[in-house]
């Protein structure tokens, strides 16, 4: 097959999005919100979605939508992306991401498609009773990215498989239309929170989809309820190593430093320096003490946000026009050289 042209090629343009089902965890913030407001200071036009369109391949109630699209937008906000540097928008209100997708639908593979470790985990035992969405996820994916020709993708270590996917379908349209058109996106999968994991067990992924809430911290938890979900967090019985290398076997330690580095932009040997030989009950409420200062400010602020709607909704718009302004002559591009009358 022939080599997409490489990203260099392109204007460096950074596209990531999060899907608004239920609220924002620990889990999206330190794995990709908090990357997606550095890379507003380097060298990228940055574009990020609220991808409404993804989370309706499972069952949203349809208020509970709405309720959680503003939610994530002011989370955004709270973080630090700034509307006026960065284009924040929500997927439905640019339609050609569903444009692209259905010419990505008939470009990717059956084959390529059973491979995707996400549907068959969301899909679970009941694979046949999933919605065709649930399946054509990774399609449409592909489709946010490539119709803005974005050349980086900040996610956590859960999306590499549909970004190396989003590559194969660059792929395989450029080599079938004999062309050069879309860029091999670099997925940036950085830091010390790549894979946060549940605070109930160590070998699961911190999720906003766990039943139990005891298992994530939520970006609006409350001082008290953070401080509470640190303090039962399942540890060993063991104190602190002083060396990365001693946390090799064991989970929990691991995840728990993991999110003090991140919370505190340290490395993970720099922390170890700091806590090795303490015992959980003195890390712990230094942990809690961080993820307070940290995330606090970001859920006073989200609450500010979230009382004025309109406000939000006035942002989402302005930001769709800007994305179909990069989107559009994309899709046109694409449909020329697929043939299509227009
Ligand atoms: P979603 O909504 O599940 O998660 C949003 C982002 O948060 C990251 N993340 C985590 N990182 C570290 N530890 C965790 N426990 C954790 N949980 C979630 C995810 O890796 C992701 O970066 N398919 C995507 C949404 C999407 C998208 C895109 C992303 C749709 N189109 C195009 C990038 C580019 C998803 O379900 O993310």
């Amino acid at each position: 097959m022939s080599e997409a042209p490489a990203s260099t090629a392109f204007t460096p343009r950074v596209f990531s999005g999060i899907q608004p089902s239920g609220g924002l965890t620990l889990g999206n913030y330190l794995g990709a919100l908090k990357r997606f407001v550095t890379m507003q200071d380097e060298a990228y036009q940055t574009v990020y979605c609220m991808v409404d369109m993804h989370a309706i391949t499972v069952w949203q109630d349809p208020a509970k939508l709405t309720a959680a699209t503003r939610e994530l937008c002011a989370g955004f906000i709270a973080s630090g992306i700034d509307p006026e540097r960065s284009i924040l928008f929500n997927q439905s209100q640019v339609p050609e991401h569903a444009q692209l997708a259905w010419i990505f639908n008939c470009v990717a593979r059956m084959g390529w498609m059973k491979r995707m470790t996400q549907f068959k985990d969301k899909a679970g035992k009941n694979a046949e009773n999933a919605s065709l969405g649930l399946f054509a996820y990774p399609a449409l994916m592909a489709a946010d990215i490539l119709v803005y020709h974005a050349t980086h993708v900040p996610v956590g270590e859960d999306q590499k498989q549909h970004l190396e996917l989003t590559r194969d379908i660059a792929t395989k349209f450029n080599h079938d239309y004999g062309v050069d058109f879309f860029p091999l996106t670099e997925p940036v999968i950085e830091g010390a929170a790549t894979r946060v994991m549940s605070l109930r067990d160590g070998s699961k992924k911190m999720s906003k989809s766990d039943p139990s809430d005891m298992s994530r911290i939520n970006m609006t938890d409350d001082a008290d309820t953070i401080a509470a979900k640190i303090r039962k967090a399942r540890t060993d019985p063991d104190a602190l190593p002083s060396e990365a290398d001693g946390l090799a076997e064991r989970p929990e330690a691991r995840n728990l430093v993991n999110i003090y580095a991140a919370l505190a932009d340290m490395t993970v040997d720099a922390v170890l320096r700091d806590v090795g030989g303490k015992p959980f009950s003195e890390f712990k409420p230094m942990l809690s003490e961080l993820a307070v200062s940290k995330l606090s400010p970001i859920s006073a602020e989200m609450a500010r946000l979230v009382a004025a709607p309109d406000e939000i909704d006035r942002i989402l718009s302005r930001g769709a026009e800007q994305a179909r302004d990069i989107a559009r002559p994309i899709v046109e591009k694409t449909y020329d050289i697929v043939g299509m009358v227009r």
